[in-house]
C-alpha cells in the first residue's frame, strides 16, 4: 500500500503543493504555505453507519423549488422569487459598501413577517448591529435573535436547535473553527466554518447567508474557495464615497445569474434605484469636453453610464494615467492606440479617466468611448450631449461588435438619445474622431 503523501496548502489562496515552498508562486506571498492537517474537526464529524444505504431520489415526483419571499424587493427579485429553504447564499463585498446594511434591512423584513431570523456577528459588536438597526425601524421584531458569537461549531448547534427560517453570519472570516488550525480568516478556518454552517442549515432546512469580506485583489477569502460551497454568490460593488451600488449574481443554483440591480445608500439605508440609467445620468454636465455617454450591460440589463476623461500636459519623466472605475490597462492600451492608429497622441500628456457614478465601467464595449472622451478633452472639443456610443476596439484601431447592441440603443433611445456612434455603422477609431472634431 502507498503512504499516504502530504499535501501542502497555502493558508492565503488555497493553492496546493507536494512540497513545502517558502513562497506560494500561486498568491505570491511569503510564508504562508503550510503541512495541510488532517483537521480532527472534519474527522469527528458524524458518519454514515455500516450498512445503512442511501435511498433514490424519483425525480418524476420532485416538485418545484420551494421559495420564500422575504419582502425585501431587491433580494427577491435578484434571486428569482426569494430564498430557497436550506440554501447557502454568500453576500461579498469590499468592507464599508453595505453588505451588513442590506442584511439588516433583510433581517427586519424576514423577522417582521413573523419568521425566526438568527444574526450572527461575528465583527461587529451587539451595540454597533442594535444602533444600526434602530436606524432602519422605529420598531425590533421579536422574532429577530441576535448571536455575538464567532465559533462556527457554536452557530451550527444553535442553527440546528432554534431552527430559524433565515440565518446571516456577519462575516465569514470572523468565524472560527475552534478544532482548526490557524487564525481566524485564514483558508483552513473559513472552509471549515462555512462548510459546517451551510451542512447543518441545508439538514435543518435553514437558509443561510454568510458574509464575505473581498480583499483588495477582488478575492473572496482565496480564490474560489466559498463560491463553490454555496449555493449562490451575490456582489456588491461600487464606490464607498458614491451613492450608487451594484449588486449582481455571479452564482445560482435556483435560477438566472443575469439579475443585476443598482441600489442607492441613504439615510434610510439601501433602496432600489427603478432607472438606473437616468439616475446615473441626472448630474450630466452640459456641452463640456471630455464626456461622452456609453452603455453597459450588467447581466441583462443595459444600464447608461457617463464616461469623462481630463488630459493635461504632463511635467517630468513618465506621464500620469489614472482611472476609477475604468481598467487602468486598459486605458493604457487604448491611448496608445489613439496615438499609433488614429493620430491623436497622449505621450507628453497626463490622462485622467472616470466612470461617473462610482460605477464599475470595465467591459470591453466602454473602449470608444473612453477614447472618444479623451480625443474630446485632449482637443478641448464638446461631443454632442445627445450622442452615446458604444463599441471594442481593436490594436490596429478598428471598432468591434459588442453582445446586445439592439438592447444598448433601445436604452439610449429610451433615454432620448439621438446620435450614435457603434460598431454597426463606424468601422474605425479614426473615423469615430473624425466625426466630431472638426
Ligand atoms: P456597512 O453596511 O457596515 O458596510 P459593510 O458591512 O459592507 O462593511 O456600512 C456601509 C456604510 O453605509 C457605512 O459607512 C454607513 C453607511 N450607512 C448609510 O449611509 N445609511 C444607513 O442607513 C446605514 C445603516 C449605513
Ligand atoms: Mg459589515
Amino acid at each position: 500500500m502507498k503512504a499516504p503523501q502530504t499535501l501542502f496548502t497555502c493558508t492565503n489562496c488555497g493553492a496546493q503543493y507536494q512540497k513545502w515552498a517558502g513562497r506560494c508562486s500561486e498568491c505570491g506571498k511569503w510564508g504562508t504555505v503550510a503541512e495541510e492537517s488532517t483537521s480532527p474537526a472534519l474527522a469527528a464529524r458524524p458518519s454514515t453507519k455500516p450498512g445503512k444505504t442511501a435511498s433514490f431520489v424519483d425525480l418524476a415526483a420532485a416538485g418545484e423549488i420551494p421559495r420564500n419571499k422575504t419582502g425585501l424587493a431587491v433580494w427577491d427579485e435578484i434571486l428569482s422569487g426569494g430564498v430557497v429553504a436550506g440554501s447557502v447564499t454568500l453576500l461579498g463585498g469590499e468592507p464599508g459598501i453595505g453588505k451588513s446594511t442590506l442584511l439588516a434591512q433583510l433581517a427586519l423584513s424576514v423577522a417582521s413577517q413573523g419568521k425566526t431570523v438568527l444574526y450572527v456577528t461575528g465583527e461587529e459588536s451587539p451595540s454597533q448591529v442594535s444602533l444600526r438597526l434602530k436606524r432602519l425601524s422605529s420598531t425590533l421584531p421579536s422574532t429577530l435573535l441576535f448571536l455575538d458569537e464567532t465559533s462556527a461549531d457554536i452557530v451550527a448547534s444553535t442553527i440546528a436547535e432554534t431552527k430559524p427560517a433565515l440565518t446571516i453570519v456577519d462575516s465569514i472570516q470572523s468565524m472560527r473553527a475552534p478544532e482548526v488550525p490557524g487564525e481566524p480568516g485564514n483558508m483552513s478556518q473559513v472552509r471549515a466554518s462555512a462548510g459546517w454552517i451551510a451542512e447543518t442549515a441545508k439538514k435543518s432546512g435553514a437558509s443561510v447567508i454568510l458574509v464575505g469580506q473581498v480583499n483588495k485583489e477582488g478575492d473572496l477569502a482565496g480564490p474560489r474557495l466559498l463560491e463553490h460551497l454555496v449555493d449562490t454568490v451575490i456582489m456588491m460593488e461600487g464606490d464607498r464615497s458614491h451613492a450608487f451600488r451594484l449588486m449582481r449574481v455571479t452564482k445560482h443554483r435556483f435560477g438566472t445569474t443575469d439579475a443585476s440591480a443598482l441600489l442607492s445608500m441613504n439615510e434610510s439605508g439601501l433602496s432600489v434605484v427603478e432607472d438606473p440609467s437616468s439616475a446615473l445620468l441626472a448630474d450630466r454636465p452640459k456641452q463640456a469636453p471630455g464626456t461622452v455617454v456609453t452603455c453597459l450591460l450588467e447581466g441583462q440589463r443595459p444600464i447608461l453610464v457617463e464616461l469623462q476623461a481630463l488630459v493635461t500636459p504632463a511635467g517630468y519623466g513618465t506621464p500620469l494615467r489614472r482611472a476609477s472605475g475604468i481598467d487602468l490597462n486598459r486605458l493604457s492600451l487604448l491611448l496608445a492606440v489613439m496615438g499609433r492608429r488614429a493620430g491623436v497622441g497622449f505621450g507628453d500628456q497626463d490622462v485622467f479617466a472616470n466612470a461617473v457614478g462610482g460605477i464599475e465601467a470595465k467591459e470591453t464595449a466602454v473602449d470608444l468611448a473612453i477614447c472618444l472622451a479623451a480625443a474630446s478633452a485632449k482637443l478641448d472639443k464638446p461631443l454632442p450631449d445627445d450622442l452615446a456610443v458604444w463599441g471594442e476596439i481593436g490594436l490596429t484601431g478598428e471598432i468591434r461588435p459588442v453582445a446586445r447592441m439592439d438592447m444598448r440603443l433601445k436604452e439610449a433611445k429610451r433615454l432620448g438619445f439621438t446620435r450614435f456612434i457603434t460598431p454597426a455603422e463606424c468601422k474605425h477609431l479614426k473615423e469615430a474622431i473624425a466625426l466630431y472634431s472638426k
